[in-house]
């Protein structure tokens, strides 16, 4: 058997058995697509069933394609010397090389596997790395140098992309989204969050989602859509535009992540009105209940003091939102997306639609605002006033 044959038939084995754990190919030739560096496979599991996943590594982005493992055996064979001079393979059963030289002569060699586990191939795995720091678009977005190491300025950044992606496979492990997600982050700024969620979906989830990102500031806009178009993020885009007049057709998630003051309001009426599947928002500012604060209960004496006042608006102003969250439909929680240590803009609501209190709870959830309401002196929460209209 030629060298190239033996190292297939180890791929085909390993894949057939559920050892295969991961191949790299290297030392691309002139042949291969202009600046393709790498191609890295490794096993997932589809709904369709056991894939292998395809990452091309190109110069500045990414790209992942799925194929089933005859399929992907194809691919292998016509990559192999032709346009990749170099494979390793790794299983659970053996580890493979295959080396050619610029003359066309090719080395196979196997030894003893460098790591025995079986692959675990769910996209959920809790030790899969959610995010690779090596991805292109986070160096163009400053959280990277070039060599894919988070810089030591962007390590709190790094942390809250990741927290927030944790939040976002534990709320879809339980509601799973269709393949093709219509997705809405509003108040997107610079986007970290915006990319972090869309390189998830489509390179761990193997979904094929739009995301838009809505954001007032025209050169953020411009320089994240530059940005996606370099990493070859086909479906997702930015618009400049207000939160108030963006109208979606279809939303099957909502994103709202430090949108300032009732910037987060607007948002979460979006979402309602297009009766988002799930809602994930983090408020920022809280201006205008505290304005309108005038305590009339027992905590008056305690909220003279301004700080304990702005800290008692803040709870009030989200405590509300979940509540009226709650009034239509959906069922919430409210927690710290990330310790203080990081942000003082911690607090996260989550919501998932459908699966919330039905009838009377509802009209308990707005007993429950309606109190709040007279015990603090607020007249009106800026979410009641957009969700009448
Ligand atoms: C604090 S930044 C948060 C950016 C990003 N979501 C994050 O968490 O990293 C809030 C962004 O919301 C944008 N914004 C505020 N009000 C908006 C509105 N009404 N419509 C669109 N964008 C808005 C601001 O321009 C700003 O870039």
């Amino acid at each position: 058997m030629l060298p190239p044959d033996q190292f297939l038939d180890i791929f085909r084995t390993a894949c057939a058995a559920g050892h295969f754990l991961k191949c790299t190919l290297g030392k691309p030739t002139d042949a291969a697509p202009e600046e393709l560096k790498n191609i890295y496979l490794r096993p997932v599991t589809l709904k369709a069933g056991p894939r292998i996943a395809f990452t091309y590594r190109y110069r500045t982005r990414d790209e992942v394609k799925n194929f089933t493992h005859d399929e992907a055996a194809s691919q292998l064979k016509a990559l192999l010397g032709i346009q990749f001079l170099n494979a390793d393979l790794f299983s659970a059963e053996t580890d493979a090389s295959l080396a050619f030289s610029k003359t066309g002569k090719a080395v196979f060699s196997t030894k003893k596997p460098a790591n025995s586990a079986p692959p675990d191939t769910r996209h959920d795995r809790k030790k899969q790395r959610l995010l690779d720091p090596a991805a292109p678009w986070l160096h163009a977005l400053g959280i990277t140098n070039k060599q894919g190491i988070v810089l030591p300025t962007a390590q709190d950044k790094w942390k809250q992309i990741n927290k927030y992606l944790e939040i976002i496979e534990s709320l879809l492990r339980t509601h799973p989204l269709p393949t093709d997600a219509r997705i809405a982050d509003m108040g997107s700024g610079k986007g970290y969050l915006t990319f972090a969620l869309y390189d998830f979906l489509t390179n761990r989830l193997a979904m094929q989602p739009q995301v838009t990102g809505i954001e007032l500031r025209q050169n953020l806009v411009d320089f994240c859509n530059q940005t996606a178009r370099e990493a070859g993020f086909d479906g997702l885009r930015f618009v400049a535009q207000d939160i108030a007049d963006y109208r979606p057709e279809r939303l099957d998630m909502l994103i709202a992540l430090h949108a300032c003051d009732i910037a987060t309001d607007l948002a979460l009426a979006t979402g309602i009105h297009a009766r988002a599947g799930i809602v994930v928002a983090a408020p920022c500012c809280h201006k205008q209940v505290r304005r309108d604060m005038a305590t009339q209960n027992e905590l008056a004496p305690v909220l003279r003091h301004g700080i304990l006042e702005e800290r008692q608006a803040e709870i009030v102003t989200d405590g509300i939102r979940a509540l009226l969250l709650e009034a239509n439909g959906y069922k919430t929680s409210v927690f710290e997306f990330i310790s203080t240590e990081h942000t003082a803009k911690n607090v996260m609501i989550t919501a998932i639609a459908g699966s919330g209190k039905a009838g009377g709870q509802q009209a308990a959830a707005l007993e429950k605002v309606a109190a709040l309401k007279a015990g603090f002196g607020i007249r009106e929460h800026y979410l009641e006033r957009l969700l009448r209209t």
